[in-house]
């Protein structure tokens, strides 16, 4: 099956030119002016007056996560045809080693989980919540199966939690064997101490989950890591940073030549600690680290332009308001954490970076597809509009408008962040290696499509 994409604007990280392209089967054949003459395609998609941009990759999901004694609501099915309504074409979600388990079991659930399920294609980095000389041998394994990344964490006491040794002991390994360590920073047992103080007071609303985690115990907790990082010789990544005391902390690094880098996410571009304030209605909004007042967004955004921030991610980790987010009424603490997003990021990165004069449009798509490639081992199979790319490609019309709605999004889950918020910039047809899994608003994608997308090690990351 030949398809013809004719007319468009081709936008990549690299500079943008009217050009067509040719897919051929899964992949794109050739990127260039007047393909029609080159005979007639099976199918033709008009792209005039549009973009043309690579399949956008949100490397930071949780589908079925379990957390907070429930579980993240989008399957694999449902998570992965919402991203592909909002032109994500790839996502790359966190598999769970659990406590006193293997990492292959955990690896081999999650598998379960998106076999046959998935209608795009999905990686699996590793959450490892316990360290031993079991697991600690079985990175290396894990690297080889095209999974490089591992995610530690210094928040969440009892659950995911690891001391400085035990990431400390990650890095050492991964320092060896090729892959990453992605670190969530936050001082998990400090932050303990002002939320049991808060409830103590009496302040168990979900704004208090806001108060109780400071941005300096993100920034502590951010620096903290990155040295550990430097004196293990790893690159090491910072998911959903959120606050400019971490930032700080990362700039500081990548101005000594640390391999550090770091993602934020749109719910730390757009809402912020007062949309916590209205009552019980807060809990919509809880995630960790949290929302953060809005004298913090000018600094994320400008961490973005100047490339302190590599990566625009979700952190797409949905709880129904009515029947999970109300396990935390009368202590924020037992409050799932997490907020929905996967099928927002890329328009609302559009709207507010490029329509909003923050982001060039190449910008945005190197934030949302390319650097997310290059980082985790996709690129250019994925991240790219070149022949031999798979053909994950988004024909995107930057001036239509849409409301953003519960109502009328696809995620599995009763609420939106960003109910009524109006954006500029929409995916008008989405294919997934040549399939069109999107057209106009609807879904012509199958349940199982999805494939598993073996990962390289981190090269990339290496070259500081
Ligand atoms: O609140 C969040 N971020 N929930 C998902 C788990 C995590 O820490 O990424
Ligand atoms: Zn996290
Ligand atoms: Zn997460």
């Amino acid at each position: 099956m030949r398809t013809l994409i004719s007319n468009g604007t081709v936008v990549t990280a690299e500079g943008s030119h009217r050009a067509d392209v040719l897919i051929d089967g899964e992949t794109i054949a050739a990127v260039g002016l007047d393909l029609a003459k080159g005979g007639p395609a099976d199918a033709t998609i008009d792209a005039r007056g549009k973009y043309v941009i690579p399949g956008a990759i949100d490397v930071h999901t949780h589908m079925e996560l379990p957390f907070g004694g429930t579980f993240a609501k989008d399957t694999f099915e449902t998570g992965t045809r919402a991203a592909a309504f909002g032109g994500t074409t790839t996502i790359v979600d966190f598999a769970v080693q659990s406590k006193g388990k293997s990492l292959r079991e955990g690896l081999d659930a999650w598998h379960a989980k998106a076999e046959g399920n998935a209608v795009a294609d999905y990686g699996f980095h590793m959450i490892m919540s316990d360290v031993t000389d079991d697991s600690l041998r079985e990175m290396d394994k894990l690297v080889d199966e095209g999974v490089p990344d591992f995610k530690l964490f210094t928040a969440y006491p009892g659950v995911f939690f690891s001391d400085d040794g035990a990431v400390f002991r990650a890095m050492q390994r991964t320092r060896e064997n090729g892959g990453l360590i992605m670190m969530h920073a936050e001082n998990g047992p400090a932050i303990d101490v002002v939320a049991a103080g808060e409830v103590a007071a009496g302040h168990t609303n979900p704004y208090y989950h806001g108060v109780a985690r400071y941005p300096i115990f993100e920034g502590e907790a951010t620096n903290r890591v990155i040295r550990l990082a430097e004196a293990a010789g790893v690159p090491v990544y910072i998911v959903h940073l959120s606050a400019r005391d971490a930032l700080d902390a990362v700039r500081a690094a990548r101005d000594r030549g640390a391999m550090a880098f770091a993602e934020t996410c749109p719910q730390y571009l757009f809402l912020s600690l007062d949309d916590m304030g209205n009552g019980f209605e807060g809990a919509k909004f809880v995630c960790s680290p949290p929302l953060r007042p809005k004298d913090h967004w000018p600094e994320l955004w400008s961490g973005l332009v100047k490339d302190d921030l590599q990566v625009v991610s979700t952190d797409h980790c949905p709880f129904d308001f009515h029947g999970q987010k109300d396990l935390g009424k009368g202590d924020f603490r037992k409050i799932p954490n997490g907020l929905p997003g996967v099928e927002d990021r890329v328009d609302l990165l559009h709207d507010g970076g490029v329509v909003g004069g923050k982001l060039t449009k190449e910008r945005w798509v190197e934030l949302i597809s390319t650097a997310p490639a290059r980082l985790f081992g996709m690129y250019p199979t994925k991240g790219a509009v070149a022949a031999g790319s798979d053909a994950d490609l988004v024909v995107y019309d930057p001036q239509r408008k849409r409301k953003i709605s519960a109502k009328t999004h696809h995620m599995d889950v009763d609420y939106s962040c960003y109910e009524g918020r109006e954006v500029q910039g929409a995916s008008d047809v989405v294919l997934s290696r040549g399939s069109v899994i999107v057209r106009d608003g609807k879904f012509s994608g199958k349940k199982g499509h999805g494939r598993y997308v073996k990962r390289a090690p981190a090269t990339y990351a290496r070259i500081s």
